[in-house]
């Protein structure tokens, strides 16, 4: 009892923690970012909920802002500085701006669209939120979090332990099929995912469950699924876009950890697509590993633990794929300025 009191009061005053913060979405009136603008105003910590698009950002927020939690939201689009308002001292800034996979498309092949996207807006987080937490949902998210990240080296203010690749939603997704196949309660099945966030990339560590005997076409088939989950909604909405809504879910967990490290919580860990020194001596430069989050962003960075000799195979397919994911990313910014 005593210690949890003494929590809490380390908490309250904490010379760095605040719980009042400005989260700013760009993208906010599309598939994900409505749900997520939702989410995020029903976060307590979030006072000041700014939605940025090119269309009807006005809209959505004049509807979220009716929701009686204690925050103020306003919509932005292009016109009158729009930008600038919503990100500026913005604390966090969500990006799942761009467009969404179609059947039969790679996030990869979303590239050379959201590429240019997510440039422009990470140039106006550096000018006008150069302190904020990022939080790259659109994809590729595997080369889109390294362009913006040359954006920020190329603007001076660039800071790794605020950049974040949003890979929340294989964590989720991981808890919820790994569930299936053995019949518990998703809530008390929590999966490590590692690697990035595409296809052979995304690396569910289910050695390190209770579950770590599958049978080999069960845990075959649920690697599959972990891995290619996406690919069940794109198809399901036949050209109507990818995943919105779990994706809201798994945005709104992201950023609420994010403001919770933030806020100076203890143990705060997401697994996260980072600026990470596991493999850079490898030529690895981002990698998502558990995370732990703190006041500053990223407090630290965990290593994978261990892992079966099929996980270490996936750990290793997955570099070779990400070396030229984020190189794609870094070169995309040197072309394209
Ligand atoms: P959507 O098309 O429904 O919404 C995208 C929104 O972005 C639209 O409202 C559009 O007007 C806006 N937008 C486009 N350019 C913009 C700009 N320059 N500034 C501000 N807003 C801009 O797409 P949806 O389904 O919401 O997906 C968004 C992104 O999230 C896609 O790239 C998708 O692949 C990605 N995604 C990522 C996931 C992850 O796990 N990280 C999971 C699912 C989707």
């Amino acid at each position: 009892m005593l210690s949890s009191i003494s929590k809490v009061s380390a908490r309250q005053f904490s010379s760095t923690a605040s719980s009042a913060y400005k989260v700013a979405i760009a993208g906010a009136a599309g598939g994900i970012g409505q749900p997520l603008s939702l989410l995020m105003k029903l976060n307590h910590k979030v006072t000041d909920l700014a939605l940025y698009d090119l269309r009807n950002a006005p809209g959505v927020a004049a509807d979220v802002s009716h929701v009686p939690t204690n925050s103020t939201v306003k919509g932005y689009g292009p016109e009158d500085d729009g930008l600038a308002q919503a990100f500026s001292n913005a604390d966090v800034v969500i990006i799942p701006a761009g467009v969404p996979r179609k059947p039969g498309m790679t996030r990869d092949d979303l590239f050379n669209t959201n590429a240019s996207i997510v440039r422009d807006l990470a140039k106006a987080v550096a000018e006008y939120a150069p302190n904020a937490a990022i939080c790259v949902i659109s994809n590729p998210v595997n080369s889109t979090v390294p362009i913006v990240a040359e954006v920020l080296k190329s603007k001076g203010t660039y800071n790794p332990k605020k950049l974040f690749g949003v890979t929340t939603l294989d964590v989720l997704r991981s808890s919820r099929f790994l569930s299936e196949v053995v019949g518990t309660d998703p809530n008390h099945e929590p999966v490590t995912v590692v690697g990035g966030h595409s296809g052979i990339t995304i690396v569910p560590l289910l050695s390190q469950t209770n579950h770590k005997d599958l049978p080999k076409d069960k845990y075959d088939a649920l690697v599959h699924r972990i891995q290619f989950g996406g690919d069940e909604v794109v198809q399901a909405k036949n050209g109507a876009g990818s995943a919105t809504l779990s994706m809201a879910q798994a945005g709104a967990r992201f950023a609420s950890s994010v403001l919770n490290g933030l806020a100076g919580e203890a143990d705060v860990v997401e697994p996260t697509f980072v600026d990470s020194p596991l493999f850079k001596a490898e030529g690895v430069e981002f990698f998502s590993s558990p995370v732990t989050l703190g006041t500053e962003g990223v407090k630290k960075i965990h290593a994978l633990g261990s892992l079966s000799s099929a996980e270490e195979e996936m750990v290793a397919t997955a570099k070779e794929t990400l070396i030229k994911n984020i190189a794609k990313g870094v070169e995309f910014v040197k072309a394209n300025p």
